[in-house]
């Protein structure tokens, strides 16, 4: 070797500029979003109380204070925002309430398809629970003394078997204090192959599949969330926080369960937490990805939690559900829970380690890992990598 000096000189500054890589990185983060628009961490324009509150008049807390506006979903909650406490969107046929969508809408036989079948059946919101044949499969309510701290509530649909055996042999695996359930709509394959025999078996096998009779499609997602809340009530009214998040996400259950045990209490109470969006518009391309025409929505959505992952406190499962009988249906699951808040006067919080939008080519660096709490989308595979590799005590970053 003729210059050893030289080889030391060129690791340390090769070193340097991985770091300065790194670093960059780390700080700033380019994400892509569901629903592009500018995003900030001010938790929005409403006052972030901590005590939900649902008044009798919403129009104000939901913006509408100008005249009657014209688009559907702004009338119809121009409406129910103010209803006398106790009617609610439950009341009446709901099939009727899609008929009359359809026929009050000018131009809904130009919405597309999806759309068009989510309003028909948007105030459709009970569903039996869908349950194998032949018994077992029951998922246990949370009885005393395994009140959960951290319920995982994850959205999953029938077909993705390795993405839920992914998360049970990882992040959601059992530990002190945890409870993982997967929401999903009905595997009886009216979109699709039957998949019944098989959920059905994976139901009794590890009886951590919360299954209603209804069609798992994108825009049926808020279902799961208002099925679950209603499940919580009658079943897991104890649990401290819930995770609400796909199954392609990777949560660090124990920087997340660190975090959440480290907040004040003033902070936990109306806790929704995950990545933010501020000041998001809806996307006006028709056949584009979120359209959503003139004639259905005006204006801009609330600060609401991106759906990839965002934790809730239990105490609120009532209260949002309460919310929701007086927010009118909206297509995204995740736009939807921003306005139920929002009726209820809460803001949501942002926090840096929540990366819905994770780029592929990150995946590899368990460093770049460690301080963040959820990111996705990571492929099954890549998620037992990982688990892996933070459970390394040899890891050095
Ligand atoms: C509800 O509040 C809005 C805005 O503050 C107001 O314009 C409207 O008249 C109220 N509606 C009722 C029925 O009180
Ligand atoms: C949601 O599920 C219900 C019940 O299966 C179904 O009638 C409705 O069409 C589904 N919604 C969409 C958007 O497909």
């Amino acid at each position: 070797m003729r210059c050893p000096k030289c080889l030391l000189c060129l690791s340390a500054l090769l070193t340097l500029l991985g770091l300065k890589v790194y670093i960059e990185w780390t700080s700033e983060p380019q994400l892509g979003k569901a629903y592009p628009g500018p995003r900030g961490t001010a938790p929005g324009s409403t006052p972030a109380s901590s005590e939900p509150t649902l008044p009798a008049n919403l129009s104000a807390r939901l913006g509408q204070t100008g005249p009657l506006p014209s688009a559907y979903w702004n009338r119809q909650q121009w409406r129910l925002g103010t209803l006398p406490s106790g009617d609610s969107m439950e009341v009446g046929d709901c099939h009727a309430w899609g008929a009359s969508a359809a026929a009050e809408i000018p131009d809904f036989t130009s919405y597309p398809e999806d759309l068009r079948r989510f309003l028909l059946s948007a105030a459709c919101r009970s569903f039996p629970q869908w349950l194998p044949r032949g018994g077992g499969g029951q998922v246990t309510g949370c009885e005393e003394p395994d009140v959960p701290y951290l319920l995982l509530a994850i959205k999953s649909e029938p077909g993705h078997f390795a993405e839920r055996q992914a998360v049970r042999e990882t992040w959601g695996g059992p530990a002190p204090g945890v409870r993982l359930l997967f929401l999903l709509g009905s595997p009886e394959g009216k979109a699709g192959p039957d998949l019944s025999s098989l959920v059905a078996w994976e139901s009794r096998r590890y009886s951590d599949l919360l299954l209603w009779d209804f069609l798992d499609v994108p825009f049926n997602q808020t279902l799961k969330d208002l099925l679950l809340l209603a499940w919580l009530g009658r079943h897991c009214p104890g649990v401290s926080f819930v995770l609400q998040a796909q199954d392609d996400a990777f949560v660090h259950t124990p920087a997340l369960l660190d975090h959440l045990r480290a907040l004040p209490p003033e902070r936990t109470r109306g806790l929704y937490l995950g990545e933010v969006f501020t000041q998001a518009k809806p996307l006006r391309r028709p056949g584009g990805p979120f359209y959503v025409p003139g004639s259905f929505f005006e204006g801009g959505y609330p600060a609401y939690a991106s759906g990839g992952g965002y934790v809730i406190a239990g105490h609120l499962a009532p209260w949002l559900l309460q919310a929701a009988a007086r927010v009118a249906p909206f297509p995204f699951d995740d736009v939807y829970t921003g306005l139920c808040f929002q009726a209820l006067g809460l803001a949501p919080r942002t926090h840096k380690g929540f990366l819905t939008a994770w780029p592929a080519d990150r995946t590899a660096d368990p460093c770049a890992f460690r301080d963040l709490l959820l990111v996705r989308p990571l492929s099954p595979q890549d998620s037992i990598h990982l688990w892996k590799q933070l459970q390394n005590p040899q890891l050095q970053c």
